[in-house]
């Protein structure tokens, strides 16, 4: 039985002062979230502030991007190995705001992929069509794609050590959450894609909803058969909503 996750993306936002107090209200409430696992990631700057608050808890954190490199000149990047430093646990990758706003392709999505196994680390993929993708019908073949990278350079078993984010572009940061039968059709094709190459795989990975997901909407989405938790922006950033997310993935 795959146990729901909830993750919060805190993309670029925060503070010390900030992260201290919404760490705080989380830490005091989290014990109420007995059956879902919880995570965050964080800027890099904030990852020595996340392991020395969170150390200890049911909350796991992590980065949000890393290199396709393992060190050297590459200025302004960060390892995959850094992160364990600060004792991560996931890194987002391949987010639709680093594949259009910086270019990412799929490709390079497998390589950072890749780099976060390697070290161990446990890569959230995110997969997701733009507007005109899913108006133009292609919303299968482009989530395909994205996952077919994946497996073609590290193999269909490393599924099973990762975590899958379904976040439709056009429901990111928009304020309109795909229906929950929008995000369930699209996970069972996911799942089903695995499932034709590894069964064992596609039974057990998590496969997160991530766009637009809100404590008033949360419930629903994540009572689909498919969906197992979410990948949540905006509304992490508030620790009542957040909370009331992680509760109803229970
Ligand atoms: P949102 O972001 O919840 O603010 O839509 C989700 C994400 O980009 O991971």
């Amino acid at each position: 039985m795959r146990q729901s996750l909830v993750v919060g993306n805190w993309k670029m936002n925060g503070s010390i002062q900030r992260n201290q107090s919404l760490l705080d209200s989380l830490k005091e409430n989290i014990k109420s979230v007995q059956h879902a696992q919880v995570g965050i990631c964080a800027p890099f700057v904030y990852l020595r502030q996340m392991s020395e608050l969170l150390k200890g808890t049911q909350i796991g954190w992590g980065a949000q991007n890393i290199s396709h490199k393992d060190s050297g000149a590459f200025t302004g990047e960060v390892a995959a190995s850094m992160l364990l430093d600060f004792d991560c646990k996931y890194v987002i990758i391949g987010h639709s705001e680093c594949r259009n706003l910086y270019g990412e392709s799929d490709q390079l999505v497998a390589e950072k992929y890749a780099k976060a196994q390697s070290v161990g680390l446990i890569p959230i993929l995110c997969v997701g069509e733009l507007l005109e993708q899913r108006e133009a019908g292609e919303t299968e073949n482009v989530v395909g794609q994205q996952l077919d990278a994946i497996i073609n350079l590290q193999g269909i078993a490393s599924l099973s050590q990762s975590v899958i984010a379904y976040e439709p572009v056009w429901a990111i940061g928009t304020g309109k959450t795909a229906t929950p039968q929008q995000a369930q059709d699209v996970h069972a094709f996911i799942r089903q894609r695995i499932a034709k190459q590894n069964a064992g795989v596609a039974e057990n990975v998590q496969i997160l909803y991530g766009g637009s997901v809100n404590g008033s909407n949360a419930a629903q989405l994540f009572s689909m058969p498919d969906i197992d938790g979410g990948l949540i922006g905006g509304a992490s950033l508030k620790a009542n909503e957040f909370l009331t997310i992680c509760q109803a993935a229970q």
